[in-house]
């Protein structure tokens, strides 16, 4: 038998966390990046499939987006599904699959009326389903014009893919060898307007990066919280901006 699990969050909407006085509010991250990880582990402490924890992450998502938005973060990327995740059982695969798709239908007005543009990271042309591209298209295309905030969803993302679809655009445009540059190689990545997150947050107690944004997080500062990504919510989020604001960032220089 699984042991207990730990209660429910709290869901009250009337309970909405505040955001910490003591955050500084112009020091806000413009990127923060998420690896929404746990969804598996949070379905086996309650005796659940695992299909039941990716489907309470939805919860999670929109809450991190609320708390975003109420912080004044102008770009939130969350890893939903990576290049790796198709070694999965084929069941957990066809359910992530349609729970993505399914996802978008449900949410997309909500995040529209919000402000936020939802783009999509990660490789188009390879495996994912034509009726999953349908809805990611028709979400991006209704929410192209908001600029509160933009949520990309890494999905069928991974960071070698990302620089090795980057370099053969560079070799299908004969790029001269003088001209491979940090800069040439950016203006390729799927998506070269995305700021470099300045924060990434992984779930679950894992301390690893799975492939995620590896050329665009050379910089940015990590937070790995415990809490598993179900039980996420924006008090999570504060949490990690204050520790990212106890950090000192160098970029390889020294403090000024
Ligand atoms: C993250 O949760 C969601 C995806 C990778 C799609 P996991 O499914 O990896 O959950 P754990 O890590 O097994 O608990
Ligand atoms: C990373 O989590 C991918 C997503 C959250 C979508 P994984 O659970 O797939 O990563 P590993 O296998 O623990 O490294
Ligand atoms: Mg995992």
């Amino acid at each position: 038998m699984p042991e207990t699990p730990p209660p429910p969050p709290d869901q009250d909407p009337g309970k909405v966390a505040e955001i910490p006085v003591e955050l500084d509010r112009s020091r806000i991250p413009t990127h923060v990046a998420c690896v929404m990880d746990g969804n598996g582990r949070w379905a086996n402490q309650r005796g659940l499939p695992r299909t039941e924890g990716h489907a309470a992450g939805e919860i999670a998502l929109v809450d991190a987006v609320d708390g975003a938005l109420a912080l004044g973060v102008k770009w939130l990327t969350m890893y939903a599904f990576s290049t790796e995740n198709w070694r999965r059982p084929a069941d957990e695969v066809r359910y992530l699959m349609g729970f993505n798709e399914s996802l978008l239908m449900r949410r997309r007005d909500e995040l529209n009326e919000k402000g936020v543009r939802i783009r999509f990271s990660g490789r188009r042309d390879w495996r994912v389903p034509r009726r999953v591209l349908k809805q990611m298209d028709e979400s991006a295309e209704l929410t192209k014009k908001n600029r509160r905030l933009t949520l990309t969803m890494a999905f069928n993302y991974g960071g070698r893919a990302e620089i090795i679809d980057a370099v053969k655009a560079m070799v299908a445009e004969g790029v001269a060898e003088k001209n491979v540059t940090e800069k040439a190689l950016r203006k390729h990545l799927y998506h070269p307007d995305m700021p470099d997150p300045d924060l990434v947050v992984r779930t679950s107690g894992e301390h690893r990066i799975s492939n995620y944004l590896l050329w665009e997080m050379a910089y940015s500062e990590l937070v790995f919280p415990e809490v598993l990504w179900p039980d996420f919510r924006r008090e999570h989020l504060y949490e990690a901006v204050l520790e990212f604001q106890r950090r000192e960032r160098r970029y390889g220089g020294l403090e000024t």
